[in-house]
């Protein structure tokens, strides 16, 4: 039998401190991606997230909301939860470093180091950053504060066990130098090289006496085990390291770690130096990723609701965050969150492009073939051939880009296949198809075309956004046809059989007002003279000639009109809009025009919305009308006569 491909993805463990914002989502996101195409390319995944749950910060914020840490803890620990899956997290485990499965094995762990001499008694004396749970010697505080985080520390002077980090400062030099791919990005290797390992490591202190929220040291109880050994031990514990049995065996050494870069040192030097002291491989990857800031600095909670990534995800969809997060930021970068540019991809990825294709496409399937997808002729045209080609290329690239941790570039692989199908359709014009009888035919294959390379981006599209696809796939009438669906589906080009019927739905990512959007987001904006934002508005407001040539407009004359019973608005109608075809609509025009003074009047008429039913009766249309703001209403019509069914443009 073939040995089965494996990937183990770790997050970071998070603070359960307060709720996360946007920017810790950010990784978590980005590592559920990674799981998820690893599982369409065929790997067994294992996605481990979860949260630090000990230490002093904690302690105190608990004490400081009148409850004991772990009430405290199990409140947040339950909206983190309630968060990821909002966001589509298909986590393969959740570890809690207060779940006695870690706790038991932490407490061996550090038992073992001291017996083979790796961690002694000693006393400690230096600074601590309680919000960074670090510590620091005199030289390495910049002005006398943290150097990560820039506030103040306290002097501590205590017995503690110490972990002897030189012993394998040497070792691990060899390793960082002889695996490249080990610490990712590699502009980051150099950092840690330079300022923590070649200046020589110190011993770290691995225990606390100070508070006792945490694991204690188990043949010196009044110790706590300081919380970065603690946590970082999760990404084996989990596993069940030191089991018989366990899943251990089959998933160590982790795939990738992804961490931000403020928690690299630990991840780079104190993780891998722990791993050897337990004779353990190595990660393969740990990829350090930029900050997600705002305008205005660093993400606090006090910014409110422009980073709580639940109300984003609510409002929004978890889709459209999941993109905004992947896209935006090159995998490494820093990046700048804002409403404004989270809106802007929004209505130009999502709707203008993504979602513009899926409407258009599936608008004239359902005009020109009442929905059911025609077989395509043999022999290609060009246009046909590069979109093929094309299709059949960008999975690779896909792939590789997503492989190298490089999603942003992934994502916009698979927006270059996006935009060559809505070329497609400006280029083969199957408006101008559909009026000679004769180019039927290829008509059909345009529209083939489409609705396959449609297929071919919302499969690529899965590990990335994983809802869009499924509206996709009932859209294009492949929901029960898991065959092509899948990854290897898109060895070949031409997989739909003809036949399928396709029916459009609503669309994907509706158009957003950035100013309306900005002013409901954030509160309490001050009033003032037309600012950036407003004028963008008016930009946003304006719509190109290709969006305005989507509503089909045409003169349709009445032949016949009757109330509808029970309504003292409503009006049925029967339009005909050339070749005999006839349209019913139902218009809110009763209390402005008897039916009979309608008949034989030439209107606008907008012959592309989607049916609905009012008062029971089906509408297909409607008719165009102006309305002043005291309701008199005047039907619009033609100045001259001219044949039912021309279209106004
Ligand atoms: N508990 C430790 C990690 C222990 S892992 C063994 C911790 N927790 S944290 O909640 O403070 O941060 C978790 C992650 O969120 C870190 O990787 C951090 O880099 C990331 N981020 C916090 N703010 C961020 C942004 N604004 N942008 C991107 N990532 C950010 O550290």
């Amino acid at each position: 039998m073939a040995e089965e491909k494996t990937f183990y993805i770790t997050t970071p463990i998070y603070y359960p401190s307060n709720k996360l914002h946007v920017g810790n989502s950010y990784t978590t996101v980005a590592a559920d991606a990674i799981a998820r195409f690893k599982r369409m390319t065929g790997y067994r995944v294992w996605f481990l997230t979860g949260t630090d749950e000990h230490g002093q910060k904690i302690q105190r914020q608990a004490e400081a909301a009148g409850k004991a840490p772990r009430v405290f803890v199990d409140e947040i620990v339950a909206w983190i939860k309630e968060l990821w899956q909002e966001l589509d997290i298909q986590y393969d485990d959740f570890i809690r470093t207060t779940d006695p499965r870690h706790k038991e094995k932490v407490a061996q762990i550090f038992t073992r180091f001291y017996e083979q001499g790796d961690i002694y008694k000693g006393k400690y004396e230096g600074w601590y950053c309680t919000p960074c749970e670090a510590y620091w010697t005199e030289r390495q505080l910049e002005d006398g504060n943290c150097p990560d985080c820039g506030r103040e520390v306290e002097l501590i002077a205590e017995e503690a066990y110490f972990f002897r980090m030189s012993k394998y400062a040497e070792r691990l030099l060899d390793h960082i130098e002889a695996h490249p791919e080990f610490i990712q990005p590699n502009s980051r290797k150099n950092e840690m090289i330079n300022n923590f390992l070649k200046p020589g490591l110190e011993d770290l202190c691995v225990s606390r006496t100070s508070f006792d929220w945490g694991i204690p040291v188990p043949f010196d109880p009044k110790h706590v085990i300081y919380v970065w050994l603690d946590a970082l031990s999760n990404y084996i514990t989990a596993l069940g390291y030191g089991e018989e049995d366990s899943i251990f065996k089959t998933f160590w050494p982790a795939d990738v770690q992804l961490i931000g870069k403020d928690i690299l040192r630990f991840h780079t030097i104190y993780w891998p130096i722990f791993l050897m002291a337990l004779d353990q491989p190595l990660p393969k990857t740990v990829f350090g990723h930029g900050w997600l800031m705002l305008q205005e600095g660093k993400m606090s909670k006090s910014k409110g609701n422009v980073i709580d990534p639940r109300v984003l995800a609510s409002r929004y969809s978890s889709d459209a965050l999941r993109y905004f997060l992947l896209r935006e930021i090159p995998f490494g970068q820093d990046g700048i969150f804002s409403l404004e540019n989270f809106i802007t991809r929004i209505n130009t990825d999502l709707a203008n492009d993504l979602g513009n294709l899926v409407s258009r496409a599936l608008t004239m399937a359902e005009r020109y073939f009442d929905g059911i997808l025609q077989e395509p002729l043999a022999g290609d045209e060009n246009s046909d051939t590069e979109l093929r080609s094309l299709a059949l290329e960008i999975p690779a690239a896909v792939e590789t880009y997503t492989n190298d941790l490089k999603i942003s570039d992934a994502l916009a692989e698979l927006w270059k296949l996006i935009r060559r199908s809505n070329k497609y359709i400006d280029e083969n014009k199957p408006w101008e198809l559909a009026k000679d009888p004769a180019n039927r035919g290829r008509l059909g294959t345009v529209i083939y075309n489409l609705i396959e390379s449609i297929r071919f981006i919302a499969v690529m599209l899965q590990p990335f956004m994983p809802r869009t696809p499924e509206s996709i796939w009932q859209q294009i009438g492949l929901k029960d046809c898991p065959e092509l669906q899948g990854w290897s589906s898109l060895q070949e080009w031409g997989a739909i059989k003809p036949g399928v019927v396709v029916a459009r739905g609503d669309d994907l990512f509706p158009r957003l007002n950035l100013q309306a959007e900005i002013r409901e987001m954030q509160e309490n904006k001050p009033a003032g003279k037309s600012t950036p934002e407003e004028q963008a508005e008016i930009q946003e407001g304006l719509i190109s000639l290709d969006q305005f040539q989507q509503v089909d407009l045409r003169v349709a004359e009445i032949i016949s009109a009757e109330r509808v019973p029970k309504s003292d608005k409503l009006l049925k109608i029967e339009v005909e809009i050339g070749n005999n075809i006839k349209r019913q609509v139902v218009a809110g025009i009763a209390g402005h025009y008897q039916p009979d003074e309608l008949i034989g009047r030439q209107v606008l008429f907008v012959a592309n919305l989607k049916p609905v039913k009012l008062r029971g009766v089906l509408s297909q249309g409607m008719l165009l009308a102006a309305t002043t703001k005291e309701g008199r209403l005047a039907l619009t019509t033609v100045d001259r006569v001219i044949p039912s069914g021309s279209r106004i443009s």
